[in-house]
């Protein structure tokens, strides 16, 4: 059942538009995590992130069935471009559906295969100006070493579940991968110079890296 918390800042959030809601649906008939989908809160936030940072090109790692990937897309200009990474190309058909259903087909770009393996055939030359990180957790300080160089100086790395469900901060920490990787993740950010960051305790953890 969805907590008070979750209700609460949802009703008093913005409500997001109606392909929107058709996709979370979908998504809870379809896949077997439907859970893993940002949901209407997340998704409001990043898209005024992009709209307060002016971003136009954006990169997500791990588009699911798209719906971060729409959010994004309606806040970005007409000249705007997201490449989108996803390793299950069954969810494709879905996902591709929605985009249309939502008018944001044009502006996205998937990219089927394993996020690190695709990051080393994305062009060096064309900056980004956000990066969403929201794919295999094991991956997350592969992901930010990979990405940091392609983000623009100014630019924005989102990272999503970075609490992990307070498995990060448990003591002890649980000894699982996904826990450990976090655990590196988030040292790392907080640690490195070259960057700037705060964790937000939205849902999973929510954390914002602005390159220097
Ligand atoms: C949490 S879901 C993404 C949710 C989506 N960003 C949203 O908010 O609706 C994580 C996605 O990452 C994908 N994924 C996992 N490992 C991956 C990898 N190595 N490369 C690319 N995608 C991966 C999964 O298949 C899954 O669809």
């Amino acid at each position: 059942m969805e907590a008070l918390l979750d209700k609460y800042i949802r009703e008093h959030s913005s409500p997001v538009a109606e392909p929107l809601v058709w996709l979370e649906k979908q998504t809870n008939i379809h896949t077997n995590y439907p859970r893993m989908l940002s949901g209407a809160v997340q998704g409001n936030l990043l898209k005024m992130l992009v709209q307060i940072s002016g971003a136009r090109r954006i990169l997500e790692i791990g588009a699911f069935t798209g719906y971060s990937s729409i959010c994004m897309a309606l806040g970005l200009g007409p000249q705007g471009h997201i490449d989108t990474l996803e390793i299950n190309d069954e969810l494709e058909p879905l996902m591709r559906q929605a985009w249309e259903r939502a008018g944001v087909s044009r502006l996205i770009e998937l990219h089927l295969g394993p996020a690190l393996e695709t990051l080393k055939t994305l062009p060096p030359h064309n900056l980004y100006d956000m990066v969403f990180i929201d794919a295999n957790k094991r991956e997350y300080p592969q992901y930010y070493e990979a990405v940091l160089p392609l983000l623009r100086q100014g630019g924005l790395i989102v990272a999503d579940d970075t609490l992990w469900d307070g498995k990060v901060y448990a003591k002890p920490v649980p000894a699982d991968a996904q826990t450990a990787a976090l655990v590196r993740f988030n040292e790392t950010v907080a640690a490195d110079p070259r960057v700037e960051t705060v964790v937000l305790p939205l849902r999973d953890g929510l954390t914002l890296i602005r390159k220097r």
